[in-house]
Protein backbone atom coordinates (compact mmCIF):
# COMPACT_ATOMS: atom_id res chain seq x y z
CA UNK A 1 0.00 0.00 0.00
CA UNK A 2 1.60 3.16 -1.01
CA UNK A 3 1.22 5.95 2.09
CA UNK A 4 -0.01 9.11 1.28
CA UNK A 5 -0.09 12.38 3.31
CA UNK A 6 -3.63 12.65 4.62
CA UNK A 7 -3.93 9.01 4.32
CA UNK A 8 -6.41 7.42 7.41
CA UNK A 9 -5.16 4.24 8.36
CA UNK A 10 -5.88 1.66 11.59
CA UNK A 11 -2.59 -0.10 12.76
CA UNK A 12 -1.34 -1.40 15.76
CA UNK A 13 1.52 0.54 16.93
CA UNK A 14 4.44 -1.76 17.90
CA UNK A 15 7.70 -0.42 18.65
CA UNK A 16 8.77 3.48 19.92
CA UNK A 17 11.21 5.60 17.79
CA UNK A 18 14.03 7.93 18.95
CA UNK A 19 11.92 11.14 20.60
CA UNK A 20 9.62 8.62 21.98
CA UNK A 21 7.38 8.78 19.17
CA UNK A 22 5.07 5.33 18.57
CA UNK A 23 6.49 3.17 15.53
CA UNK A 24 4.59 1.34 12.60
CA UNK A 25 5.86 -0.25 9.86
CA UNK A 26 3.53 0.04 6.71
CA UNK A 27 4.80 -1.48 3.33
CA UNK A 28 8.45 -0.90 4.77
CA UNK A 29 7.98 2.47 5.70
CA UNK A 30 8.63 3.75 9.09
CA UNK A 31 5.90 5.75 10.16
CA UNK A 32 6.48 7.47 13.24
CA UNK A 33 3.00 8.25 15.45
CA UNK A 34 2.89 11.02 18.11
CA UNK A 35 1.52 10.08 21.23
CA UNK A 36 1.36 6.55 20.74
CA UNK A 37 2.82 3.59 22.34
CA UNK A 38 3.29 -0.25 21.27
CA UNK A 39 0.11 -2.18 21.74
CA UNK A 40 -1.85 0.79 20.38
CA UNK A 41 -4.63 0.21 18.02
CA UNK A 42 -5.74 3.50 16.28
CA UNK A 43 -6.74 5.15 13.73
CA UNK A 44 -4.04 7.60 12.46
CA UNK A 45 -4.20 10.23 9.98
CA UNK A 46 -0.47 10.71 8.25
CA UNK A 47 0.71 14.38 8.06
CA UNK A 48 4.37 14.17 6.48
CA UNK A 49 5.05 11.64 3.88
CA UNK A 50 8.87 11.94 3.17
CA UNK A 51 10.71 9.17 0.92
CA UNK A 52 12.21 7.18 3.71
CA UNK A 53 9.52 8.11 6.67
CA UNK A 54 6.01 9.29 7.50
CA UNK A 55 4.62 11.16 9.92
CA UNK A 56 1.36 10.35 11.37
CA UNK A 57 -0.85 11.67 14.31
CA UNK A 58 -3.60 9.13 16.27
CA UNK A 59 -7.14 10.31 15.53
CA UNK A 60 -8.90 7.89 17.08
CA UNK A 61 -7.26 5.11 19.72
CA UNK A 62 -9.57 1.81 19.14
CA UNK A 63 -7.75 -0.13 21.92
CA UNK A 64 -5.21 1.29 24.57
CA UNK A 65 -1.74 -0.44 25.17
CA UNK A 66 -1.58 -2.67 28.51
CA UNK A 67 1.10 -0.29 29.05
CA UNK A 68 -0.34 3.13 28.84
CA UNK A 69 -1.73 4.88 32.00
CA UNK A 70 -3.27 8.05 33.05
CA UNK A 71 -1.82 11.16 32.89
CA UNK A 72 -1.35 12.67 36.38
CA UNK A 73 -0.82 16.45 34.74
CA UNK A 74 -3.56 18.47 32.68
CA UNK A 75 -0.95 19.28 30.24
CA UNK A 76 0.17 15.96 29.33
CA UNK A 77 0.04 15.35 25.62
CA UNK A 78 0.67 19.40 25.02
CA UNK A 79 3.14 20.66 27.29
CA UNK A 80 6.83 20.01 25.84
CA UNK A 81 8.30 19.26 29.82
CA UNK A 82 7.48 15.69 29.48
CA UNK A 83 6.03 13.73 26.83
CA UNK A 84 6.14 10.41 28.42
CA UNK A 85 3.21 10.45 31.34
CA UNK A 86 1.16 8.07 29.67
CA UNK A 87 3.34 5.61 29.51
CA UNK A 88 4.15 2.83 32.62
CA UNK A 89 7.48 4.30 34.50
CA UNK A 90 8.77 0.61 33.84
CA UNK A 91 8.16 0.53 30.21
CA UNK A 92 9.90 4.34 30.17
CA UNK A 93 12.80 2.55 31.28
CA UNK A 94 12.77 -0.63 29.29
CA UNK A 95 12.95 1.51 25.81
CA UNK A 96 15.19 4.14 26.91
CA UNK A 97 17.73 0.98 27.86
CA UNK A 98 16.77 0.10 24.58
CA UNK A 99 17.28 3.09 23.11
CA UNK A 100 21.46 3.54 24.35
CA UNK A 101 21.25 0.01 22.89
CA UNK A 102 20.36 0.56 19.49
CA UNK A 103 22.13 4.19 19.50
CA UNK A 104 26.11 2.14 20.24
CA UNK A 105 24.81 -0.60 17.65
CA UNK A 106 23.69 1.75 15.02
CA UNK A 107 25.38 5.06 15.42
CA UNK A 108 28.31 3.87 17.18
CA UNK A 109 29.01 0.79 15.12
CA UNK A 110 30.15 -1.22 17.97
CA UNK A 111 28.67 -4.55 18.65
CA UNK A 112 28.31 -6.77 21.56
CA UNK A 113 28.92 -3.82 24.31
CA UNK A 114 26.40 -4.18 27.51
CA UNK A 115 24.28 -2.03 28.57
CA UNK A 116 22.90 -2.38 31.74
CA UNK A 117 19.49 -1.68 32.92
CA UNK A 118 18.52 2.13 33.67
CA UNK A 119 19.18 2.49 37.17
CA UNK A 120 15.05 4.44 38.25
CA UNK A 121 15.02 7.61 39.45
CA UNK A 122 14.59 7.58 42.92
CA UNK A 123 11.58 10.36 42.64
CA UNK A 124 9.41 9.98 39.12
CA UNK A 125 7.57 13.63 40.35
CA UNK A 126 8.61 16.29 41.88
CA UNK A 127 12.71 15.66 41.03
CA UNK A 128 13.63 18.60 39.30
CA UNK A 129 15.14 21.35 41.24
CA UNK A 130 15.29 23.76 38.22
CA UNK A 131 12.42 24.98 36.02
CA UNK A 132 12.38 27.92 33.27
CA UNK A 133 9.31 29.04 32.24
CA UNK A 134 8.82 31.30 29.27
CA UNK A 135 6.42 34.22 29.20
CA UNK A 136 4.70 35.14 25.71
CA UNK A 137 2.25 37.83 24.77
CA UNK A 138 0.11 35.16 22.86
CA UNK A 139 -1.02 32.15 25.18
CA UNK A 140 -1.32 28.59 23.41
CA UNK A 141 -4.62 27.36 25.23
CA UNK A 142 -5.43 23.55 25.82
CA UNK A 143 -8.78 22.81 24.04
CA UNK A 144 -10.84 22.97 27.10
CA UNK A 145 -9.99 26.37 27.48
CA UNK A 146 -10.87 27.57 23.89
CA UNK A 147 -14.70 27.45 24.96
CA UNK A 148 -14.10 29.23 28.47
CA UNK A 149 -15.37 32.90 27.79
CA UNK A 150 -13.12 35.75 28.56
CA UNK A 151 -9.96 34.00 28.58
CA UNK A 152 -6.91 36.06 28.70
CA UNK A 153 -4.83 35.04 25.48
CA UNK A 154 -2.11 38.12 25.51
CA UNK A 155 -0.19 36.85 28.64
CA UNK A 156 1.26 33.38 29.03
CA UNK A 157 4.09 32.40 31.40
CA UNK A 158 4.91 28.65 31.31
CA UNK A 159 6.01 25.61 29.31
CA UNK A 160 6.51 25.59 25.25
CA UNK A 161 4.29 23.02 23.08
CA UNK A 162 6.69 20.29 22.49
CA UNK A 163 9.26 21.60 19.56
CA UNK A 164 7.93 25.32 19.22
CA UNK A 165 10.04 28.21 20.49
CA UNK A 166 6.73 30.92 20.43
CA UNK A 167 3.66 28.45 21.69
CA UNK A 168 3.50 28.86 25.08
CA UNK A 169 1.31 27.35 27.42
CA UNK A 170 0.17 29.53 30.57
CA UNK A 171 1.20 26.63 32.79
CA UNK A 172 -0.13 26.71 36.67
CA UNK A 173 0.82 23.18 37.77
CA UNK A 174 4.20 21.52 37.09
CA UNK A 175 4.42 18.19 38.66
CA UNK A 176 8.20 17.97 37.66
CA UNK A 177 8.51 20.59 40.39
CA UNK A 178 7.79 20.93 44.12
CA UNK A 179 4.47 22.54 45.19
CA UNK A 180 5.92 25.62 46.46
CA UNK A 181 7.81 26.14 43.36
CA UNK A 182 4.14 26.29 41.42
CA UNK A 183 3.20 28.65 44.30
CA UNK A 184 5.50 31.08 43.44
CA UNK A 185 5.32 30.87 39.67
CA UNK A 186 1.52 32.12 40.33
CA UNK A 187 2.49 34.57 42.14
CA UNK A 188 5.16 36.13 39.83
CA UNK A 189 2.10 35.57 36.91
CA UNK A 190 -0.16 37.68 38.67
CA UNK A 191 2.52 40.23 39.66
CA UNK A 192 3.80 40.56 35.92
CA UNK A 193 0.18 40.63 34.75
CA UNK A 194 -0.77 43.40 36.12
CA UNK A 195 2.77 45.77 35.78
CA UNK A 196 3.19 48.38 33.87
CA UNK A 197 5.84 46.84 31.28
CA UNK A 198 4.45 44.70 28.90
CA UNK A 199 5.64 41.02 28.63
CA UNK A 200 7.84 39.68 25.88
CA UNK A 201 6.48 38.84 22.51
CA UNK A 202 8.14 35.92 20.91
CA UNK A 203 7.73 36.97 17.09
CA UNK A 204 8.22 40.81 17.71
CA UNK A 205 11.00 40.31 20.01
CA UNK A 206 9.32 43.63 21.85
CA UNK A 207 8.45 43.71 25.47
CA UNK A 208 10.01 43.70 29.16
CA UNK A 209 9.21 40.18 30.98
CA UNK A 210 10.93 37.38 29.43
CA UNK A 211 11.44 34.18 31.91
CA UNK A 212 11.20 33.02 35.15
CA UNK A 213 13.70 30.64 36.54
CA UNK A 214 12.90 28.65 39.87
CA UNK A 215 15.79 26.48 41.40
CA UNK A 216 14.80 24.35 44.40
CA UNK A 217 17.42 23.12 46.87
CA UNK A 218 16.58 19.20 47.81
CA UNK A 219 18.52 19.51 50.89
CA UNK A 220 17.73 22.46 52.34
CA UNK A 221 14.37 22.80 50.96
CA UNK A 222 15.50 26.53 49.86
CA UNK A 223 14.47 28.16 46.79
CA UNK A 224 16.41 30.72 44.26
CA UNK A 225 13.94 33.48 42.16
CA UNK A 226 15.59 34.24 38.88
CA UNK A 227 13.43 37.39 36.93
CA UNK A 228 14.94 37.58 33.52
CA UNK A 229 14.14 40.86 31.68
CA UNK A 230 14.85 42.45 28.28
CA UNK A 231 15.65 45.62 30.41
CA UNK A 232 17.14 47.20 33.38
CA UNK A 233 14.10 48.99 35.66
CA UNK A 234 14.80 47.81 39.46
CA UNK A 235 11.39 50.29 40.34
CA UNK A 236 9.73 47.57 38.57
CA UNK A 237 11.40 44.03 40.07
CA UNK A 238 12.28 44.76 43.60
CA UNK A 239 8.80 45.40 44.53
CA UNK A 240 8.33 41.79 43.45
CA UNK A 241 11.24 40.71 45.23
CA UNK A 242 10.49 42.08 48.26
CA UNK A 243 6.94 40.78 47.99
CA UNK A 244 8.17 37.10 46.98
CA UNK A 245 10.72 37.30 50.61
CA UNK A 246 8.28 38.55 52.47
CA UNK A 247 5.63 35.91 51.44
CA UNK A 248 8.09 32.69 51.38
CA UNK A 249 10.64 32.42 54.07
CA UNK A 250 11.74 29.70 52.20
CA UNK A 251 13.36 31.91 49.05
CA UNK A 252 17.23 32.79 50.17
CA UNK A 253 17.58 34.35 46.86
CA UNK A 254 16.47 36.48 44.02
CA UNK A 255 18.18 37.80 40.81
CA UNK A 256 17.49 39.31 37.87
CA UNK A 257 18.58 38.68 34.27
CA UNK A 258 18.62 40.90 32.26
CA UNK A 259 19.42 40.09 28.37
CA UNK A 260 18.65 42.33 25.31
CA UNK A 261 19.97 39.64 22.91
CA UNK A 262 16.58 37.65 21.20
CA UNK A 263 17.50 34.63 21.43
CA UNK A 264 15.11 32.26 23.42
CA UNK A 265 17.81 31.68 26.47
CA UNK A 266 16.56 32.56 29.94
CA UNK A 267 20.90 33.64 30.68
CA UNK A 268 21.49 37.25 31.12
CA UNK A 269 24.38 39.33 30.02
CA UNK A 270 24.47 40.56 33.08
CA UNK A 271 22.98 39.84 36.60
CA UNK A 272 22.04 42.00 39.92
CA UNK A 273 21.45 40.46 43.04
CA UNK A 274 17.81 41.63 44.34
CA UNK A 275 17.33 40.43 47.65
CA UNK A 276 19.35 37.32 49.68
CA UNK A 277 22.30 35.17 48.70
CA UNK A 278 23.69 35.10 45.08
CA UNK A 279 23.65 31.72 45.28
CA UNK A 280 21.86 28.69 46.16
CA UNK A 281 23.61 25.72 48.59
CA UNK A 282 22.54 21.88 47.97
CA UNK A 283 23.83 18.55 48.64
CA UNK A 284 24.71 15.86 46.88
CA UNK A 285 25.92 12.77 48.83
CA UNK A 286 27.99 14.69 51.96
CA UNK A 287 29.12 17.39 49.64
CA UNK A 288 27.77 20.78 50.19
CA UNK A 289 27.41 23.17 46.64
CA UNK A 290 26.66 26.58 46.03
CA UNK A 291 24.96 27.20 42.51
CA UNK A 292 24.33 30.70 40.70
CA UNK A 293 21.54 30.91 38.92
CA UNK A 294 23.83 30.42 35.41
CA UNK A 295 25.77 27.73 36.63
CA UNK A 296 25.23 24.09 35.60
CA UNK A 297 23.86 21.60 38.01
CA UNK A 298 22.08 18.29 37.66
CA UNK A 299 18.47 18.73 37.44
CA UNK A 300 17.68 16.24 39.67
CA UNK A 301 19.75 15.89 42.57
CA UNK A 302 18.83 12.65 44.24
CA UNK A 303 19.16 10.88 40.81
CA UNK A 304 22.49 13.25 40.54
CA UNK A 305 23.63 10.62 43.60
CA UNK A 306 23.34 7.73 41.73
CA UNK A 307 24.91 9.07 38.30
CA UNK A 308 27.70 10.56 40.58
CA UNK A 309 28.08 6.83 42.20
CA UNK A 310 28.17 5.02 39.37
CA UNK A 311 31.06 7.71 37.61
CA UNK A 312 32.88 6.97 40.70
CA UNK A 313 32.57 3.13 40.44
CA UNK A 314 33.83 3.27 36.84
CA UNK A 315 36.54 5.82 37.62
CA UNK A 316 37.71 2.55 40.24
CA UNK A 317 40.32 5.47 41.81
CA UNK A 318 42.76 3.83 44.67
CA UNK A 319 43.93 7.13 45.56
CA UNK A 320 46.88 7.76 43.50
CA UNK A 321 45.33 8.88 40.50
CA UNK A 322 45.39 12.38 38.57
CA UNK A 323 41.69 12.74 37.43
CA UNK A 324 40.67 15.30 34.88
CA UNK A 325 37.45 16.50 34.76
CA UNK A 326 36.23 17.71 31.29
CA UNK A 327 32.95 19.99 31.40
CA UNK A 328 33.57 20.34 34.84
CA UNK A 329 30.63 22.79 35.91
CA UNK A 330 30.60 23.45 39.22
CA UNK A 331 32.69 20.76 40.45
CA UNK A 332 30.51 18.41 41.45
CA UNK A 333 32.17 15.01 40.02
CA UNK A 334 35.47 16.74 41.06
CA UNK A 335 34.71 16.93 44.75
CA UNK A 336 32.44 13.62 44.86
CA UNK A 337 36.17 11.96 43.10
CA UNK A 338 38.55 14.17 44.83
CA UNK A 339 39.15 11.68 48.42
CA UNK A 340 40.06 8.67 46.04
CA UNK A 341 42.12 11.12 43.80
CA UNK A 342 45.63 12.65 44.21
CA UNK A 343 44.43 15.55 42.31
CA UNK A 344 41.30 16.58 39.93
CA UNK A 345 41.81 19.04 37.02
CA UNK A 346 38.66 20.38 36.02
CA UNK A 347 37.80 22.32 32.71
CA UNK A 348 34.59 24.47 32.15
CA UNK A 349 33.52 27.26 30.00
CA UNK A 350 31.38 29.53 32.06
CA UNK A 351 33.41 31.54 34.52
CA UNK A 352 30.27 31.41 37.36
CA UNK A 353 30.72 27.63 37.31
CA UNK A 354 34.08 27.80 37.98
CA UNK A 355 34.23 30.48 40.47
CA UNK A 356 30.99 28.70 41.83
CA UNK A 357 33.61 25.07 41.83
CA UNK A 358 36.70 27.04 43.50
CA UNK A 359 33.69 28.04 46.70
CA UNK A 360 32.57 24.59 46.58
CA UNK A 361 36.19 22.99 47.05
CA UNK A 362 36.53 25.41 49.97
CA UNK A 363 33.23 24.81 51.75
CA UNK A 364 33.96 21.24 51.01
CA UNK A 365 37.72 21.45 52.28
CA UNK A 366 38.53 20.25 49.23
CA UNK A 367 41.87 21.10 48.65
CA UNK A 368 43.08 19.06 45.63
CA UNK A 369 40.75 19.85 42.81
CA UNK A 370 41.67 22.41 40.32
CA UNK A 371 39.40 24.60 38.22
CA UNK A 372 40.20 26.30 34.70
CA UNK A 373 38.12 28.53 32.83
CA UNK A 374 37.65 28.29 29.36
CA UNK A 375 37.04 26.12 26.45
CA UNK A 376 38.01 22.44 26.60
CA UNK A 377 39.45 22.69 22.78
CA UNK A 378 42.11 25.35 24.04
CA UNK A 379 42.49 24.38 27.47
CA UNK A 380 43.20 20.62 27.36
CA UNK A 381 47.13 21.62 26.83
CA UNK A 382 47.34 23.34 30.19
CA UNK A 383 47.09 20.02 31.92
CA UNK A 384 50.61 19.63 32.47
CA UNK A 385 50.84 15.67 33.39
CA UNK A 386 48.98 13.15 31.53
CA UNK A 387 45.64 12.15 33.95
CA UNK A 388 45.53 8.60 34.62
CA UNK A 389 41.37 8.34 34.59
CA UNK A 390 39.67 11.40 32.31
CA UNK A 391 36.00 12.04 32.98
CA UNK A 392 34.26 13.87 29.82
CA UNK A 393 30.49 14.85 30.40
CA UNK A 394 29.71 17.38 27.44
CA UNK A 395 26.61 18.68 26.73
CA UNK A 396 23.87 17.20 24.19
CA UNK A 397 26.21 18.62 21.60
CA UNK A 398 28.94 15.60 22.77
CA UNK A 399 32.70 16.33 22.27
CA UNK A 400 33.88 19.23 19.20
CA UNK A 401 36.15 17.52 17.32
CA UNK A 402 39.13 19.07 18.25
CA UNK A 403 38.46 18.12 21.83
CA UNK A 404 38.45 14.79 20.39
CA UNK A 405 41.80 14.64 18.96
CA UNK A 406 43.56 15.83 22.28
CA UNK A 407 41.85 13.85 24.19
CA UNK A 408 43.56 10.91 21.74
CA UNK A 409 46.66 12.41 21.91
CA UNK A 410 46.97 12.52 25.93
CA UNK A 411 45.65 9.18 26.23
CA UNK A 412 44.39 8.33 29.36
CA UNK A 413 44.33 4.94 30.61
CA UNK A 414 40.70 5.18 31.31
CA UNK A 415 37.87 7.52 30.07
CA UNK A 416 34.47 7.67 31.58
CA UNK A 417 32.15 9.37 29.65
CA UNK A 418 28.79 10.45 30.95
CA UNK A 419 26.35 11.59 28.07
CA UNK A 420 22.87 13.02 28.21
CA UNK A 421 22.60 12.37 24.27
CA UNK A 422 22.75 8.17 22.79
CA UNK A 423 23.43 9.83 19.86
CA UNK A 424 26.21 11.80 20.40
CA UNK A 425 27.81 9.78 22.65
CA UNK A 426 27.55 6.93 20.18
CA UNK A 427 28.85 8.77 17.76
CA UNK A 428 32.34 9.67 19.73
CA UNK A 429 32.77 6.77 21.01
CA UNK A 430 32.65 5.68 17.60
CA UNK A 431 35.28 7.95 16.98
CA UNK A 432 37.75 6.93 19.71
CA UNK A 433 37.21 3.32 18.86
CA UNK A 434 40.61 2.13 17.35
CA UNK A 435 42.18 3.51 20.65
CA UNK A 436 39.63 2.72 23.00
CA UNK A 437 37.54 -0.36 23.74
CA UNK A 438 34.36 0.73 25.59
CA UNK A 439 33.96 -1.71 28.84
CA UNK A 440 30.11 -1.13 29.49
CA UNK A 441 27.45 1.20 29.69
CA UNK A 442 25.66 2.10 33.10
CA UNK A 443 22.30 4.17 31.97
CA UNK A 444 20.73 6.41 34.57
CA UNK A 445 17.33 7.64 34.70
CA UNK A 446 17.45 11.48 35.75
CA UNK A 447 14.57 12.83 33.35
CA UNK A 448 11.26 10.37 34.20
CA UNK A 449 8.31 10.87 31.63
CA UNK A 450 10.62 12.81 29.14
CA UNK A 451 12.41 10.12 26.43
CA UNK A 452 15.94 11.91 27.73
CA UNK A 453 18.63 9.56 29.30
CA UNK A 454 21.61 9.71 30.82
CA UNK A 455 24.15 7.40 30.13
CA UNK A 456 27.79 6.78 31.91
CA UNK A 457 30.23 4.57 29.81
CA UNK A 458 33.39 3.36 30.89
CA UNK A 459 36.76 2.91 28.29
CA UNK A 460 39.85 1.23 28.42
CA UNK A 461 43.36 2.38 26.51
CA UNK A 462 43.49 -0.56 23.62
C1 LIG B 1 26.39 18.35 31.07
S1 LIG B 1 27.14 19.68 31.90
C2 LIG B 1 28.15 18.80 33.05
C3 LIG B 1 28.56 19.56 34.27
C4 LIG B 1 29.12 18.74 35.44
N1 LIG B 1 30.00 17.70 35.02
C5 LIG B 1 28.00 18.21 36.31
O1 LIG B 1 27.80 16.98 36.40
O2 LIG B 1 27.29 19.03 36.92
C6 LIG B 1 28.23 20.28 30.69
C7 LIG B 1 29.08 21.46 31.12
O3 LIG B 1 29.96 21.75 30.02
C8 LIG B 1 30.16 23.15 29.95
N2 LIG B 1 30.65 23.39 28.58
C9 LIG B 1 29.93 23.40 27.44
N3 LIG B 1 30.74 23.58 26.37
C10 LIG B 1 32.01 23.68 26.85
C11 LIG B 1 33.27 23.87 26.23
N4 LIG B 1 33.38 23.99 24.94
N5 LIG B 1 34.36 23.92 27.01
C12 LIG B 1 34.23 23.80 28.37
N6 LIG B 1 33.06 23.60 29.00
C13 LIG B 1 31.96 23.56 28.26
C14 LIG B 1 28.78 23.70 30.29
O4 LIG B 1 28.88 25.03 30.73
C15 LIG B 1 28.33 22.74 31.41
O5 LIG B 1 28.72 23.23 32.67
Amino acid sequence: MKVKKGQQLEVVVDDIAFGGRGLVKIDGLAVFVDQAVPGDRAEIRIVKKKKNFAEARVIRLIDSSPFRVTPPCRYAGYCGGCKWQFLDYLKQLEYKQKHVAESIEHIGLLQNITVHEVIPSPRVFKYRNKMEFSCSDRRWLLPEEMDIEGTDISFALGLHVPGTYNKVLDTDTCLLFPDLGNAILEDVRQYMKQSDRPVYGLRSHEGFWRFLMLRHSAAHDRWMVNIVTAAEDMETVKPLAHKLMEKYPRIISIVNNITARKAGIAIGEYEILLAGEACLKDKINDFEFEISANSFFQTNTLGAERLYQTVADYAGLTGSERVADLYSGTGTIAICLSSGAREVMGIEIVESAVADAEKNCALNNVSNCHFISGDIKDCLSKISHVPDVMIIDPPRVGMHKDVVRRVLDMAPRKVVYVSCNPATLARDLNMIKEQYKVLEVQPVDMFPHTFHIESVAVLERI
